[in-house]
């Protein structure tokens, strides 16, 4: 099978189109042809090797961590699906496979693709989009009425956390640059701080139920600044030693701390799908590339600034737009 393959860590100019075996099914597995993937910040990361300590790749590797395709072929034993269904996955920082043609994955990790999204929207949902779904879910459950802060509501994770904060009927307030104000507006945000033009923390202290960080580098004592004394902080961005200062910041004090890393789950995506199908979440896509547009796309992510995602095809699929 052919795929986008990397022989080395670095930039994102050593993408390679090569061929590889392609995968079979085991048991419970389902073989997903690839028609939609993207770019996360994660994928630049192991690209560069700034995971390699705990996730050596087996090179050449087929990275992304985000799938939607068809499935082609079951394994033995393997039920929820047939050959045809349109899926998706987010399929964590070991297995990658987005940018190859091909990939074999476990039945549980996949969801059903809602009618209404394309192949490069579908594409783009699974990481950022199960992300924002398990934080407003499962770690910090909201409940109408609710408080929410969202720093960093522009990119991939903001523009799914407010529409779903929005669709579990709380007030959201949410920081971005005064550029992208527009977009999170349209998306629902209540309130919008553009961070741009100074502390985008010191107003409305101590009234918010749940803060969610989206922004790698943002102090956790200063966005708890922002919460109710009963509140929640989730953060995304918290490094492995964070987990523990959490947990024992969390036996003395009545806010909670939460430090989590995306779970690979189809009931998530399931979940998040549901609200796609009515219409209450859309994914919002920056701009399609095609596999020999790879290293543009990976260079775009970089910068920090995309709105929403960008999306990556294979090639016959689009692109460019
Ligand atoms: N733990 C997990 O499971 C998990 C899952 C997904 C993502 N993450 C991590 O979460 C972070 C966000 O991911 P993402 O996919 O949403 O990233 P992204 O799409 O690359 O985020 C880009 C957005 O960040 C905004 N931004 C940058 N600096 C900001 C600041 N100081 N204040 C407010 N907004 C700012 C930019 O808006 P402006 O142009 O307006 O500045 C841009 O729209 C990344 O570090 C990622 O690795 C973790």
């Amino acid at each position: 099978m052919k795929a986008m393959l990397i022989h080395r860590y670095g930039g994102p100019e050593l993408f390679e189109s090569g061929e590889i075996a392609t995968p079979r099914p085991g048991r419970g597995e389902v073989l997903v042809r690839v028609r939609g993937s993207s770019v996360n910040p994660v994928d630049c990361g192991i690209r560069a090797g700034m995971l390699k300590s705990f996730n050596r790749l087996r090179l050449p590797a087929v990275l992304g961590v985000d799938v939607a395709g068809e499935v082609a072929e079951l394994g033995e034993g393997a039920t929820r699906f047939s050959p045809g269904d349109r899926v998706f996955a987010f399929t964590g920082i070991k297995l990658g496979g987005g940018y190859g043609e091909l990939l074999v994955l476990p039945e549980t990790y996949l969801g059903r693709v809602p009618a209404s999204l394309n192949w490069a929207e579908a594409g783009t949902v699974p990481g950022v989009g199960a992300t924002a779904y398990e934080a407003f879910t499962v770690h910090a459950p909201l409940k109408p009425g609710m408080r929410v802060f969202i720093n960093g509501a522009a990119g991939g994770v903001g523009t799914y956390a407010i529409q779903i904060a929005k669709a579990l009927g709380a007030e959201v307030t949410c920081t971005c640059s005064g550029s992208k104000a527009a977009l999170v507006r349209k998306l629902g945000a209540d309130h919008v701080v553009d961070y741009t033009k100074g502390d985008p923390f010191t107003s409305d202290q101590g009234t918010y139920d749940v803060v969610l960080d989206a922004v790698r580098g943002t102090s956790l004592a200063r966005l708890r600044k922002l919460l109710r004394s009963d509140g929640v902080l989730v953060t995304i961005n918290g490094y492995p030693w964070d987990v523990g200062l959490a947990w024992i910041r969390n036996l003395i004090s009545p806010q909670r701390t939460v430090v989590f890393f995306v779970k690979t789950s189809g009931e998530l995506l399931d979940g998040l799908a549901k609200m796609i199908d009515v219409g209450k979440v859309r994914p919002v896509v920056e701009h399609t590339y095609t596999w020999n547009e790879l290293a543009e796309a990976h260079r775009r992510v970089e910068t920090g600034r995309v709105a929403g995602k960008v999306a990556v095809v294979p090639p016959g699929m689009g692109g460019s737009t």
